[in-house]
């Protein structure tokens, strides 16, 4: 088996990123600017936001906050989405998922300029992404792929089954791997909750992508010997052996998954560095369409 690294692949793609942007700085008299808007106080969601303002700090990009309280309205929330897209000196603009109920979530999203929406959930970027234009990749599914380029696996011809159709992860990868691409050209089956023998399908991939949400969810008899197993899954679980008290798991109970398979991601240090790494990416990209010309995106 061998371990795929995400942690230090994505510290290698910081390092690009971070010559890049002193370039930038020392030649264009700018930077980028990735602003982040948090609605409320859910701690997971405070954690992302603050690893990605640490993200940015490293990289020399600048990283503004926007920190508003639960009860805001969604008119408020979406004047400040305004605000910040007729802002020139901002690159890009995410707003951190989950929202309070009472905001429409897809209204906020459609309301973000799709070249600023680094995170490529905007209609006008997927539209882009399923058509295989240049767009914002979304940044797990842009993770994954990069991972799979860096470390050579064959993709071409290749049946990857992913588990889960989320919006941000399940469903765009499907797509990224289905196209004519190279990593691509996979024939993709996607399972979710209502798919009939899942354990029989999974064990037929090449290539699983477990992004169901579900703690330990793939074991070894759902994996073919000397498949690549990719798991999106991150959750924080009580264990015993740790000084926190907690541990964190993926979709795979990987103890048992990594002696049958031939490459796989860890849970932590695999697909979620290079999650945060992809951001980074995007709002390198929205500058440079914005400063240089570049119309990749447009
Ligand atoms: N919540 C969980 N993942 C994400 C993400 O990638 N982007 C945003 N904006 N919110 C999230």
């Amino acid at each position: 088996m061998n371990l795929i690294d995400g942690k230090k692949i994505a510290e290698e793609i910081k390092e690009e990123i971070k010559r890049e942007v002193s370039h930038i700085i020392d030649k264009e008299n700018g930077a980028p600017h990735l602003a982040a808007i948090l609605v409320g106080d859910d701690p997971a969601s405070q954690t992302y936001v603050s690893h990605k303002e640490s993200d940015c700090k490293k990289a020399g990009i600048i990283s503004s906050v926007y920190r508003l309280s639960k009860d805001i309205s969604e008119k408020e929330l979406l004047e400040t989405i305004e605000f910040i897209n007729n802002d020139d000196e901002i690159h890009g603009l995410i707003v951190q998922l989950p929202l309070p109920d009472h905001i429409d979530v897809d209204k906020v999203i459609a309301s973000i300029d799709p070249e600023k929406d680094v995170d490529g959930f905007h209609p006008v970027n997927i539209g882009k992404m399923l058509l295989g234009y240049p767009s914002y990749l979304p940044a797990t599914p842009a993770g994954i792929v990069e991972l799979l380029d860096r470390y050579d696996i064959e993709t071409e011809g290749k049946h990857c089954v992913v588990l889960g159709r989320s919006n941000i992860v399940g469903t765009p990868v499907s797509v990224l791997l289905s196209r004519k691409t190279s990593p691509g050209n996979c024939t993709v089956t996607l399972c979710h909750s209502k798919t009939e023998n899942i354990k029989e399908i999974s064990r037929q991939a090449d290539i699983l992508i477990a992004a169901i949400g579900r703690p330990e969810f793939v074991t070894e008899d759902m994996v073919k010997k000397d498949a690549v197993v990719i798991d999106v899954g991150i959750h924080r679980v009580p264990s015993d052996k740790t000084k926190s008290g907690f541990k964190l798991i993926g979709d795979v109970k990987f103890e048992e998954v990594a002696k049958k398979c031939s490459y796989i991601t860890p849970v932590p240090g695999g697909v979620g560095p290079m999650t945060r790494v992809a951001l980074l990416q995007n709002t390198l990209k929205a500058y440079k369409n914005k400063h240089r010309g570049q119309t990749q995106n447009k």
